[in-house]
């Protein structure tokens, strides 16, 4: 869905994982980008990165959705055409400890975020939601018509966002939504600059082998080696995250001319392993993953994969890379940044300047200068 006019758009959560990619995405695409984001699981070291990759100036607000004037300053400063919505906490089992900052954080702030947009007149918005919401699936390939349920307070999130974007769509017909339900995405950008930079210990298994791979952690424990699945681990649908990025893209140009609102999975159509992921991770990368098939966790499921159909039917979106373009990209990411946006022994990115008012200015490499 190429050739669409340039268009101003908010990047809630852009510093992040997939909001970064994101970022890439729309800039090449020729659309101005302001990431607005609180920092809270990302680093201001992303942007001279960004900088870097696009070659375009990418404008940082330090905002905290939770609050409700900063938010209202950024929508009188930019004219936006549309948001893009990937400002969330996202680990499971901390949601589960930790329901009311979750809620907050991801319900609460939406709702301020939606506020400031319809003040605004900004109506059009893509959100990060997540395959969580389908829960334990009752069958697979999974389609956007599968019934949804909550099995965790974050999966709640996703849900009630979701349904509270539907009831805005339908009381106000301006309004445009397109709910974006992620399976799993893994992987980096090709030039190993930007990519997944979990604190503490990963959540998520790519960034678990991709530590191991490193030396950061002795071995992978696989979480049950008994499920009915060929080779017994548990099968998901992993996709690149560049594939991904590209999505946003597509879905904000479907908005600019289709009313209402839109729910579509994002993913392969491929379950994959956990062996066979850790299989192809060890070729792409030259490196042994030691790993331990341990009991089953709690709550997980034997198999979780899309029917992305109708992301390809709607947004003429597919996805491009294979298995081994997802492993070895990420094995690039983690091997040029061992310790993540923490410590680059890599190259003269300098320190972000962050400024009055919250700006944070991306100060280029000097390579660039
Ligand atoms: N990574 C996954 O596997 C996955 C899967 C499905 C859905 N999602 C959803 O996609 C979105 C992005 O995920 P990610 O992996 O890039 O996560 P991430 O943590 O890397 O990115 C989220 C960004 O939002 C920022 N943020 C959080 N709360 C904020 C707030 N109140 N105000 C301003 N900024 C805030 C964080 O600092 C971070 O930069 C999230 O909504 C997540 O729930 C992720």
């Amino acid at each position: 869905m190429a050739g669409q006019s340039s268009m101003c758009i908010l990047v809630c959560g852009g510093a992040g994982y997939i909001g970064s990619h994101t970022c890439v995405a729309l800039a090449e695409r020729g659309h101005r980008v302001v990431i607005a984001d609180n920092f809270s699981n990302s680093s201001p070291q992303v942007l001279p990165r960004l900088e870097r990759i696009t070659g375009v100036p990418m404008a940082c607000e330090r905002v905290d959705l939770r609050t409700k004037a900063p938010l209202a300053r950024l929508f009188s400063r930019y004219r936006f055409d549309a948001v893009v919505h990937f400002a969330a906490l996202k680990a499971v089992g901390e949601s589960c400890a930790r329901p009311l900052d979750y809620f907050h954080n991801n319900i609460s702030g939406t709702i301020n975020l939606l506020q400031a947009m319809e003040h605004a007149g900004v109506r059009r918005l893509v959100f990060s939601s997540s395959a969580t919401v389908y829960g334990n699936p009752e069958a697979v390939p999974i389609t956007e018509e599968a019934r949804v349920e909550v099995t965790n307070p974050y999966g709640r999130t996703k849900l009630v966002v979701e349904q509270l974007a539907s009831d805005l769509c339908r009381a106000n017909g301006a309004f445009r939504v397109a709910n974006l339900r992620y399976f799993n995405p893994v992987g980096a950008h090709p030039s190993g600059l930007i990519g997944e930079d979990p604190t503490g210990v990963p959540n998520n298994l790519m960034p678990f082998i991709c530590q191991v791979a490193v030396g950061r952690r002795r071995k992978l424990n696989v979480f049950g080696g008994d499920y009915p699945t060929p080779d017994g681990t548990g099968v998901r649908d992993y996709l690149h995250v560049t594939d991904l990025a590209e999505a946003h893209t597509d879905a904000l140009e479907y908005l600019a001319s289709h009313d209402g609102n839109l729910t579509v999975n994002l993913g392969t159509g491929n379950g994959i392993s956990v062996l066979e992921l850790v299989r192809a991770f060890e070729n792409a990368s030259g490196r042994s993953v030691p790993f331990e098939i341990v009991a089953r966790r709690p709550g997980d499921v034997a198999e979780v994969y899309a029917d992305p159909s109708m992301a390809r039917r709607l947004l003429g979106w597919r996805s491009r890379l294979d298995l081994d373009a997802m492993c070895r990209d990420a094995w690039r990411w983690q091997s040029m940044n061992p310790e993540g946006y923490r410590r680059n022994r890599l190259h003269p990115v300098r320190r972000p300047l962050v400024g009055v008012g919250g700006f944070v200015q991306a100060q280029l490499p000097s390579s660039l200068t």
